[in-house]
Parts: structure tokens; C-alpha cells; sequence
């Protein structure tokens, strides 16, 4: 009877290691979803948005001349992917192309600003353009993990 119950027991072990195991394993197969290109545009930004900091900080103002029409300018995501955003945006595609003129704008001013080597209009630029990512950020940002991401 012993042997019955510590056989049991070591089942009972066993099959939860293996459920532990099944699902560590479902975890990794799980592939995680593939970043739209439109992240690695968006992640550039960011490191853009990193050297205009420091570089206004040092009032190397060449730098901030050079990087702002990396922003006003940045990339496009391919066309199928560009596809797949307007299906999923819809009607709200004038709100986002909105914002996206407003950090091409505020990117262009903060380029025309440290060319003229004018710092407080650098920094007052560079919080509109903060802004302007900002508030497309808080109108969209959300609904694009939770469509394209499956994320809450
Ligand atoms: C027109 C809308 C729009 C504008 C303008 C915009 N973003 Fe984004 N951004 C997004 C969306 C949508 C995502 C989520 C993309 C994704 O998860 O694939 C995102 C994501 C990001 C991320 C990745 C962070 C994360 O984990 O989601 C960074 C960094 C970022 N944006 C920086 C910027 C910066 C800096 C600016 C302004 C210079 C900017 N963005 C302007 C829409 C925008």
C-alpha cells in the first residue's frame, strides 16, 4: 500500500513537472508577435530625440541641425505594412497623419532654431515636439499593442 501511495505520489510530481515543462515549452513556442517596422522607425525617434537632448545640453548646436530632419523627415513603414495600419485606424487616419505633421513641423522649427543657434527657441521647440509625440502616443499607442500586439 506504501509503495502504492508514494507511486501516486511521484505521478502526481511527475505530471506536474510535465505540465510546468508543457508550458514553459507553449511559452516558447509561442513566437512573439514580429514589430511592425513602424517600432524601429519609432525607436529611432527616440534615440533622435537622446542625442538633440544631449547635444543641446553641450549647445552643440550642429548636432541638433543634423539630427532634427531625421525626425521631420524619419522613414515610412513599408506598403503593405502602411496597408495594415490605415485598415486598422480607419477613419481616425486624419488624426494620425495630424500628429504626424505636427512632429514633421515641430522637428523642422527645432532645426530652424538651432541653425540660428537661438537655444530657448530649441528648447521651446523641442517641447512642442515632445508634445506632438505625446499626444498621438495617448490616442493611439494603446489600441496598436492591443490590435497588432495582442496586448493588453
Ligand atoms: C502619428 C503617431 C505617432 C507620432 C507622431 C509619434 N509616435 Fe511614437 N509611436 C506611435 C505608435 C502607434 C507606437 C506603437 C508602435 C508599436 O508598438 O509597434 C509608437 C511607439 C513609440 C516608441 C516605442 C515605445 C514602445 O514601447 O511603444 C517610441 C520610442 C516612440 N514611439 C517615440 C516617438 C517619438 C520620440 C516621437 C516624436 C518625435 C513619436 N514617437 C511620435 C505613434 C506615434
Amino acid at each position: 500500500m506504501k509503495t502504492f501511495h508514494t507511486n501516486i505520489a511521484a505521478l502526481a510530481t511527475g505530471f506536474a513537472l510535465i505540465m510546468a515543462c508543457s508550458s514553459l515549452l507553449a511559452d516558447n513556442d509561442a513566437e512573439p508577435v514580429e514589430p511592425l517596422a513602424l517600432f524601429a522607425i519609432m525607436e529611432a525617434m527616440g534615440e533622435n530625440m537622446q542625442t538633440i537632448t544631449a547635444a543641446t545640453a553641450g549647445e552643440d548646436w550642429e548636432t541638433v541641425v543634423e539630427t532634427s530632419p531625421l525626425i521631420a523627415d524619419h522613414p515610412q513603414p513599408p506598403l503593405g505594412e502602411k496597408i495594415r495600419i490605415l485598415a486598422f485606424i480607419g477613419t481616425d487616419v486624419s488624426a494620425f497623419k495630424g500628429h504626424d505633421g505636427q512632429t514633421h513641423d515641430a522637428a523642422q522649427q527645432l532645426g530652424q532654431a538651432a541653425a540660428s543657434e537661438d537655444g530657448e527657441a530649441v528648447i521651446a521647440a523641442f517641447a512642442e515636439l515632445q508634445l506632438s509625440c505625446l499626444s498621438c502616443h495617448q490616442r493611439f499607442r494603446k489600441s496598436f499593442k492591443a490590435h497588432f500586439y495582442d496586448r493588453k
